[in-house]
C-alpha cells in the first residue's frame, strides 16, 4: 500500500521511521516532510492547506491511506474532505476536533457529560471576562479559545496579571476566552486510539513543556518527554478512560461526529483523581517520539484498522517494558525567535550509542545539515529506568555536535527523583 504522510517534524519522523518498517507499506510519501522523514519517504512538494492538491496528488499516486501529523489541517477539515473522496484517512474529521481546535467545545461537552475537568466560564466580551475573573480564587486559569500552540494559557498569580492576560486576549477581534479553575496535581499525558466505538489504550508519557530546566522560563511546544509516566498507575489510568476519554468518545458519536484517531488528553492527577485539562486531536511532540521508540507491533497496520473502523478486531498494542526518553534540542532563541542556519554534526556518533535522533526543524544546504526552526533534533533513547533512559539520551544529545542550539539538562527529573 501506498501511504501519504502530512507533516515536518519530530513526531512525523518517528511515525516514518515507525511506518517504514510495516511490510504492509510499498511507497511512503511524505508532505512537507524534512531530512529525516526523506530517510524513509519520498517528499512531495504538495501545499497541506491547499486541499484539492492534496486529493490530486493522492489519486495520482494510488495512496491507499493518509497520515495527518499535526493539528492544523484536521481543524481545517483535511480529513473530512479526504473522507469524501473515499480514502483512509488517520485523523479525526472537523468537527471532532474541535476537542483540540475550540476549548470552549470541549469544556460544554464535559460539562453536559459531567466529565471532571477544572470549572469555568467561557466568555466573548472582555467585560464580561473582567466581570467572571471576580468568581474565581487565585491563582487563576486564562486561556484563549482556539488552537494556540501551546501559548494561549496563562496562569494568573494575582489579580493583575489575570486583567492583563484577558486584555491581551481580547486586543485581537473576536476573541473569545475560557476561565478556569486551578488544578492541583501532576501533569501525564494518556494516548488513547479510537474508531469512534472501540477505544484502546496507546500508552502514557510526561512531558515538559518549560523551556528551562527545573520547569522555568516560558512554555514551548515541548523540550522533552517519556513514556511510560508511572505516576498514571494502571487503576489512574482505568478510571481516566471510564470518566473521561470513553464518555467522550460517546457524547460524539452521538452527535453524529465520531472520532477517529488518537485522542490525546492532558492530565491533572489531583488528589481527587484524574481531571481533563485539554484534549489534543494528534499525538503529542514529543510524545511520538517515545511512544514510537516502546511500540513493537505494526504501526501501519494498527492506524488502518482505526481509520476502517475495526479496531474492535485488534490485539492490544504492545510496547517495550522499558522507559523511552526523549530531549529536544532546540535552536537559540527558542520559543521566541531561533537563529536558523546553525550546522550540526554528530548524527551518526550520536546513533552509535544506541539512540535514536529524529529530526524536526531541520534542512540540507548543500551537504550541510543545519537548523531551519525551533525544535530541532529529538534524540531519543531506552533504558531500564528512567534513569538508564535520561543516561542513554544525554550521551547521546553530547555527541552532537550543534553550537547554535541548546537543550534542557534534566528531562525526566520527576521520574528519576522517585527512583531510589
Ligand atoms: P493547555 O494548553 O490547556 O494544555 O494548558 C497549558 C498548560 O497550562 C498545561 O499543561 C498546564 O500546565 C497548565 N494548565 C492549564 N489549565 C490548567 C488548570 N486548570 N489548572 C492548572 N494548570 C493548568
Ligand atoms: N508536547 C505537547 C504537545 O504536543 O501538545
Amino acid at each position: 500500500m501506498n501511504v501519504l504522510l502530512l507533516g515536518s517534524g519530530g513526531r512525523e519522523h518517528a511515525l516514518a521511521w515507525k511506518l517504514a518498517q510495516s511490510p504492509l507499506l510499498e511507497r511512503l510519501y511524505a508532505a512537507p516532510g524534512n531530512p529525516g522523514i526523506a530517510e524513509h519517504a519520498e517528499i512531495v512538494d504538495i501545499a497541506v492547506n491547499d486541499h484539492r492538491a492534496v486529493i490530486d496528488f493522492c489519486l495520482r499516486h494510488s495512496i491507499g491511506f493518509v497520515v495527518i501529523g499535526p493539528e492544523a489541517p484536521l481543524v481545517a477539515g483535511l480529513a473530512d474532505n479526504l473522507r469524501t473522496m473515499g480514502l483512509a484517512v488517520f485523523g479525526p474529521n472537523k468537527v471532532p476536533a474541535q476537542l483540540e481546535g475550540s476549548k470552549g467545545f470541549t469544556k460544554d461537552l464535559c460539562a453536559r457529560e459531567r466529565i471532571p475537568t477544572a470549572g469555568y466560564v467561557r466568555c466573548e466580551s472582555r467585560d464580561g471576562a473582567l466581570a467572571s475573573l471576580e468568581d474565581f480564587g487565585l491563582p487563576v486559569v486564562i486561556k484563549a479559545d482556539g488552537l494556540a500552540a501551546g501559548k494561549g494559557v496563562t496562569v494568573a498569580f494575582t489579580h493583575e496579571e489575570a486583567e492583563g492576560a484577558v486584555h491581551a486576549i481580547f486586543a485581537e477581534p473576536g476573541a473569545s476566552v475560557v476561565i478556569e479553575e486551578f488544578l492541583e496535581g501532576e501533569e501525564a499525558s494518556l494516548f488513547v486510539l479510537t474508531d469512534g466505538e472501540t477505544l484502546v489504550s496507546f500508552g502514557s508519557a510526561q512531558d515538559h513543556k518549560r523551556v528551562g530546566d527545573g520547569d522555568t522560563g516560558p512554555n514551548t511546544g515541548g523540550m522533552g518527554a517519556y513514556s511510560p509516566a508511572p505516576v498514571l498507575t494502571p487503576a489512574l489510568e482505568a478510571r481516566a478512560i471510564d470518566e473521561i476519554v470513553r464518555p467522550t468518545i460517546a457524547a460524539l458519536a452521538r452527535m453524529g461526529a465520531p472520532y477517529s484517531g488518537v485522542l490525546y488528553a492532558g492530565l491533572m492527577l489531583t488528589p481527587t483523581g484524574p481531571k481533563l485539562i485539554e484534549y489534543n486531536a494528534r499525538f503529542g511532540d514529543p510524545e511520538c517520539q517515545v511512544l514510537m521508540m516502546r511500540y513493537t507491533g505494526d504501526l501501519l497496520q494498527l492506524m488502518l484498522a482505526v481509520a476502517k473502523g475495526e479496531l474492535a478486531g485488534q490485539p492490544a498494542p504492545t510496547f517495550a517494558a522499558r522507559t523511552a526518553l526523549t530531549v529536544v534540542m532546540a535552536a537559540n532563541g527558542y520559543p521566541g525567535t531561533p537563529e536558523t542556519g546553525g550546522a550540526i554534526a554528530g548524527i551518526e556518533r550520536a546513533e552509535a550509542t544506541g539512540a535514536k535522533v529524529f529530526h524536526a526543524g531541520t534542512r540540507m544546504d548543500g551537504d550541510t545539515l543545519v537548523a531551519a526552526g525551533g525544535r530541532v533534533l529529538s534524540v531519543t533513547a531506552l533504558g531500564e529506568t528512567a534513569k538508564a533512559a535520561q543516561a542513554a539520551a544525554y550521551a547521546a544529545v553530547d555527541a552532537i555536535d550543534f553550537p547554535t542550539g541548546f537543550s534542557r539538562r534534566d528531562i525526566g527529573w520527576r521520574e528519576v527523583a522517585r527512583q531510589p
